[in-house]
């Protein structure tokens, strides 16, 4: 159909194996000469920033390094690391990491350019200055962190997840390099993988989803349905990171402009207060029940999805090669080792109606193919026990 959509994408990406080896040469050409990495403490542990600091050094680039980013980091944290940029007299910011990291780097990076504190960008295009120069390395392949526009901050007075998004919050670079992501622990691998997978399926078949997307979603899917179980049981398969890396990436730059769907809506919730799980894990649990909720909004949709996830549809009418959409996540979720339910994950019964109504408020609830009442959500939710 030939609805009015619109695709920007306003971040440059470098691609490859050793990639982030040139770090210092790509900061240089930015005109970065003081850099604040902001980084998690494992990614210093494990030693994935020697070769971007050795890099850096070459080049003459100057660095502190900020490496207190906590899971679902906090308002507060990146305030204090944005306290270092202004104080170190840095003039760009590099994140290294998961979505965490590459999150609070644009949020760093907005700080630079725009007064805080940090929550009065709550929501979409509040802040009036395009963010300063932000280099993002991920080492997961899973946000797509490095090439949308949002940041997922959990607001410290109310102790729950948000976002601050908007074109101002645009990553100038995204250096993806797949050699930094064969040291992930298979688990993380995992769930980071499955988020990765709900991004693409989820843009794929949503209302406001458009044909650049479903082209990048499309083919973010095959590659991740084809590379994630081979990545989770031997992180030292560089074809298989390689593949992970870029279906994340695809995936990322296909559902920044299209919003998502019920699982994503359910995730945020599902990280906020007590229930604190973390982002690819609620994804993973959610998406099976979710499709299966979703399929009938439009069988021949989901029927591709299958395809797309590698099931076997030639022949079949749309509605049961829809329902191998199914069969293909649970069979993944199953075979890459992620706990199929909530209950399993220490989601508590007693806090379902609360994650149903924060996720009956989502902007991406409205987008889903199919519109769910906070009766069905409920529902759903308990079928995901
Ligand atoms: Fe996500």
């Amino acid at each position: 159909m030939a609805r009015i959509f619109n695709y920007a994408m306003g971040t440059e990406i470098v691609y490859g194996i050793g990639a982030s080896k040139d770090t210092g040469k790509y900061a240089k050409d930015l005109g970065i000469s003081r850099a604040l990495i902001v980084t998690d403490p494992g990614i210093e542990k494990v030693g994935l920033l020697e070769g971007i600091l050795a890099s850096l050094k070459e080049a003459g680039v100057e660095v502190t390094i900020f490496a207190e980013v906590e899971e679902n980091p906090l308002d507060t944290t990146i305030e204090r690391a944005y306290e270092l940029y202004a104080e170190k007299g840095c003039d760009g910011v590099i994140g290294v990491g998961g979505g965490s990291s590459m999150d609070s780097a644009k949020a760093v990076a907005l700080l630079a350019t725009n007064p805080g504190p940090l929550m009065r960008y709550e929501g979409f295009a509040k802040a009036e200055n395009k963010a300063g120069t932000v280099i993002c390395i991920p080492t997961t392949a899973g946000t797509g962190s490095e090439v949308t526009t949002t940041s997922v901050i959990t607001d410290s007075k109310r102790d729950q997840k948000t976002v601050v998004s908007g074109p101002q919050l645009t990553a100038t670079l995204a250096l993806c390099d797949p050699e930094l992501t064969v040291s992930l622990p298979p688990f993380l691998t995992a769930t980071t993988g499955m988020d990765a997978l709900s991004h693409a399926l989820e843009c794929y078949v949503n209302t406001n989803t458009n044909p650049i997307s479903m082209a990048l979603a499309y083919r973010a899917m095959e590659l991740i349905g084809k590379n994630l179980r081979a990545a989770v049981a031997n992180g030292q398969n560089l074809a298989a990171r390689d593949g992970m890396l870029m279906g994340s990436l695809l995936a990322g730059m296909a559902f920044n402009v299209t919003r998502l769907g019920l699982a994503h809506s359910a995730a945020m919730p599902l990280g906020s207060w007590e229930n604190k799980l973390p982002h690819g894990l609620a994804n993973a649990i959610m998406l099976p029940r979710v499709t299966e909720f979703n399929l009938m909004a439009d069988y021949e949709r989901f029927a591709e999805v299958a395809k797309a996830l590698g099931e076997d549809i030639e022949g079949l009418p749309p509605r049961e090669a829809a329902f191998l959409a199914v069969k293909a996540l649970d069979d993944l979720v199953a075979d890459i080792g992620i706990p199929a339910r909530l209950g399993d994950a220490g989601i508590k019964r007693e806090n379902i109606p609360a994650i149903a109504e924060e996720t009956m408020k989502s902007r991406n609830t409205l987008v889903n193919p199919r519109q769910a009442t906070l009766q069905e959500v409920i529902e759903l939710l308990e079928r995901s026990m």
